[in-house]
């Protein structure tokens, strides 16, 4: 059944129930036939309401703060594998409490939190973010290889031997990325901390694997996990964010106001890019729209405009079939994944709502937002 968007308030994030449920279906497989620990990283969808149905498929989550690992404690009912580029002190403790596994970052944090993770009743599992210096990442803010990224060791920097205590590493250098990426990057891993992968418990691969894109090569990246686990007896984790929400939801929004701006059709909607799909503009990339396309000759045109002041708000440019009016509907496609979780109130824009299109095709709207939430932060 097409969903009846007479039911949703603009503007408001939708996650579809079906399309999550495929796309677990899909990573539990890869899970199953390659022995992998397959995790969810909070920091791209932490929408906690389906947490329950992310526990039926997957291992658990990952953390990259006491916020994140706090809420997979209440949510999902299981201890969070935590990474955090730096922990604080007065934190740590309560980290702690929350982790099965917990990888640092540098030498330095390893060596400042090392006795208190040794001294805690519950036994949590330590490991060290490596910095492979390879990447296959065209954007530089989302590369953690380039050159002074401050994200993991380095094998010099690491020396010889792996420090006492430590089970296991971690290497996060992908985005968006398929298993021919990773095979060319676990040369470069092996390459450079091959001697040490036998001397460790489990290596987390990081997030990046982008497996429920379509056709990702599930067989080869089955096969790139089984070698790995017989190579060097040891357990691998997988910690995708992307992957999980992958184009399982939109970005319902409706036209406010139609300008003129110096020949250019302008439609300004009830929604931001800088505000509620930041990632638009911080890649950037250009998001699909329902029955639009790039702008073509003999269309109604138009660049899509965000509410808040910011003049580079906006989005060109978008052809539809017929033009547009004032009150239409304009749903943005895949807004599921990273955005949710990187809302701001700027300019006090309220936030989408967040509702769930269900499997029975029911619309339950989740949440929605007042002053209180832009009070609250400011
Ligand atoms: C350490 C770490 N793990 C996992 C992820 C999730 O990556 P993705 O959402 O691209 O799968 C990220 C993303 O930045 C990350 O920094």
């Amino acid at each position: 059944m097409a969903i009846d968007f007479s039911q949703i308030p603009s503007p408001c994030y939708v996650l579809e129930e079906k399309l999550l449920r495929k796309n677990l279906e899909l990573i539990n497989r890869v899970q199953t036939e390659s022995g992998a620990e397959i995790i969810l990283a909070l920091k791209g969808f932490s929408m906690y309401k389906m947490f329950p149905m992310v526990k039926k498929y997957l291992s658990g989550a990952t953390a990259s703060s006491l916020n994140e690992a706090r809420l997979i404690v209440e949510e999902m009912g299981c201890l969070a594998h935590t990474y955090c580029p730096a922990y604080k002190p007065e934190e740590f403790e309560q980290i702690l409490s929350y982790s099965s596994h917990i990888s640092f970052n540098s030498m330095n944090q390893y060596k400042q939190f090392k006795s208190q993770v040794e001294k805690s009743e519950k036994k949590v599992s330590m490991g060290l973010r490596i910095n492979p210096q390879y990447a296959e990442v065209s954007t530089d803010v989302y590369n953690p290889c380039v050159v002074g990224s401050r994200l993991g060791i380095t094998r010099e920097a690491l020396g010889d031997t792996l420090p006492e205590g430590i089970e296991g590493l971690h290497s996060h250098t992908m985005c968006e990325n398929d298993s021919y990426v990773l095979e060319r990057t676990l040369v470069h891993i092996e390459e450079k901390f091959g001697d040490l992968l036998h001397q460790i418990k489990w290596l987390n691969l990081g997030g990046g694997h982008l497996m429920t894109r379509e056709g990702y090569d599930h067989t080869h990246l089955i096969s790139i996990i089984k070698r790995l686990k017989s190579t060097y007896n040891i357990d691998i984790i997988l910690e995708p964010g992307s992957a999980i929400a992958w184009q399982t939801g939109y970005l319902r929004s409706r036209v406010l106001d139609i300008v003129d701006a110096q020949g250019i059709d302008v439609a300004i909607l009830d929604i931001s890019f800088a505000a509620h799909m930041p990632d638009t503009l911080e890649m950037p990339y250009k998001p699909k729209v329902w029955g639009a396309t790039d702008a073509a000759q003999g269309k109604p045109t138009y660049r899509l405009g965000g509410m808040t002041c910011l003049a580079g708000d906006y989005m060109s440019e978008y052809s539809f079939e017929k033009p547009l009016e004032i009150g239409d509907t304009v749903i943005f496609d895949d807004m599921i994944h990273y955005t949710m979780v990187k809302t701001t109130t700027f300019n006090g824009v309220g936030l989408p709502s967040i509702g769930i299109w269900h499997e029975d095709d029911t619309f339950e709207l989740v949440k929605s937002f007042g002053f209180e939430s832009f009070k609250e932060k400011i």
